[in-house]
């Protein structure tokens, strides 16, 4: 006979362990399964291994989505500062590092370990190691199939998340299980990724490498205004991963190495007082130095500044202001934060994350269509869709 769960989950990252912790504390018994050898891989990883567990600033705004009504529900009714009152009860200490963003002081550990806490406290059963082979829908529910033998529950929760770091156990089998029920998938992407870069852009930018520096970036009507950071791989850093959700093959990105400076006016200004200044002198009081120089090299601009005309230095300011590159693509699911696109939501409950027509069959976590802003947006999705999901099934 198969082991019965009123409730099975698939995948134990930081969706379907907030979901198992909630269903568990309604009384239900629950598992949720994953095939890899520890739980959470994504959240030991994330914020640079202190993880970036929540956004105070989050709104339904943070989010991407075919849909974008569908997240206001359930971000509604489980909020950041619910989230932070539970790290806050567990005794993990923590601090805000840019404006919202809060992260862990010691560890990413610390969240783990108040799923899994949370998880035992509820009677929920974890189970690693466990691949799923196949699900079946019966008449009380489904028949999940796994290499550990048959299993039966009256539930099934799907939150195996997006395609984003195979090497942390990423997998397509959400939006697979999505297909076998009928359920539209729109095309996923990678998102808040790296950008790479030309052959000959790479070079020309390879001395400026490991140097991060403020910009503002803008594509497709958004814009973010946050550090960036060259790699020997192309351009990379906070304001690159956010506009990188906004990218499409082929898009120009417009970057401002001077936010809230107009440098043409101020170009001018320094030829009228100080003709013997350059524009070197100029960028290397605005800019870190390092940058600076080898910007103005790549460049090329040289000799005073009186030498300059007007037309000149409106290129100058352009560049500044206005600097145009063409991305050659992203790094791609091997190193992006998220997968875009996912299980579409016009098929699911925005109050319980279950499918319309199948009460009992429920989609959260990153394999919907949500998708956050970089910050702790993409966490408090998982929160609150896994507490959504786990007040009903
Ligand atoms: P998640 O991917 O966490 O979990 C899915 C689980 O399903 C995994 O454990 C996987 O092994 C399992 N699984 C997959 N296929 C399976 C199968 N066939 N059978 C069984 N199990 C299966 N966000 C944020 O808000 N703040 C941050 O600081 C960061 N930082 C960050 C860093 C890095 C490097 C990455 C890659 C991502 C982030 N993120 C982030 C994003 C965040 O990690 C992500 O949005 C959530 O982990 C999504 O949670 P889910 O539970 O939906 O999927």
């Amino acid at each position: 006979m198969p082991a019965k769960y009123d409730v099975i989950i698939i995948g134990a990252g930081a969706a379907g362990l907030m979901c198992a912790a909630t269903a568990g504390y309604r009384g239900r018994r629950v598992l949720v399964i994953d095939h890899a050898n520890k739980a959470g891989k994504k959240i030991l990883m994330s914020g640079g291994g202190r993880c970036n567990f929540t956004n105070l600033n989050s709104t339904p705004a943070n989010f991407l989505s075919a849909n974008p009504h569908f997240c206001i529900s359930a971000l509604k009714r489980y909020t950041p500062q619910h989230f932070l009152e539970l790290v806050e009860r567990h005794g993990i200490e923590h601090e805000e590092k840019a404006a919202g963003q809060l992260f862990c002081r010691e560890s990413s550990k610390d969240i783990l370990n108040l799923l899994l806490t949370e998880c035992e406290w509820a009677g929920a059963e974890v189970r690693l190691k466990t691949s799923v082979t196949g699900v079946r829908e019966t008449t009380g529910g489904y028949e999940v199939r796994t290499g550990g033998g048959v299993l039966e529950c009256g539930s099934l929760v799907v939150a195996c998340g997006g395609l984003s770091i195979p090497t942390l156990g990423a997998t397509g089998f959400g939006y697979e299980l999505a297909r076998q029920f009928d359920l539209e998938v729109l095309p996923t992407r990678a998102g808040l990724v790296p950008f790479t870069l030309h052959p000959e852009l790479k070079d020309q930018l390879a001395p400026l490498s490991g140097i991060s520096c403020p910009v503002d970036v803008h594509c497709n009507s958004e814009h973010f205004r946050e550090p960036m950071l060259v790699t020997h791989r192309g351009l990379s850093g906070p304001s690159m991963l956010q506009i990188s959700s906004f990218w499409h093959p082929g898009d120009e990105l417009q970057i401002d190495l001077l936010p809230g400076e107009d440098a043409k006016q101020a170009l001018m200004h320094l030829r009228k007082d100080k003709p013997q200044s350059s524009v070197g002198h100029y960028l290397n009081n605005h800019l870190p130095k390092r940058f600076a120089q080898a910007f103005n090299d790549l460049q090329g601009w040289q000799g005073p500044l009186q030498g300059y005309r007007n037309s000149d230095i409106e290129q100058v300011g352009q560049t500044l202001n206005r600097w145009t590159i063409k991305p050659a693509g992203t790094e791609g699911y091997r190193t992006a934060e998220v997968t875009l696109g996912g299980v579409d939501t016009r098929q699911l409950s925005s109050k319980t994350m279950a499918v319309n027509d199948r009460p009992n069959l429920f989609f959260i976590g990153e394999v919907v269509d949500v998708t956050g802003h970089l910050g702790g947006h993409n966490f408090q999705w998982a929160w609150a869709s896994g507490i959504a999901a786990g007040n009903e099934a």
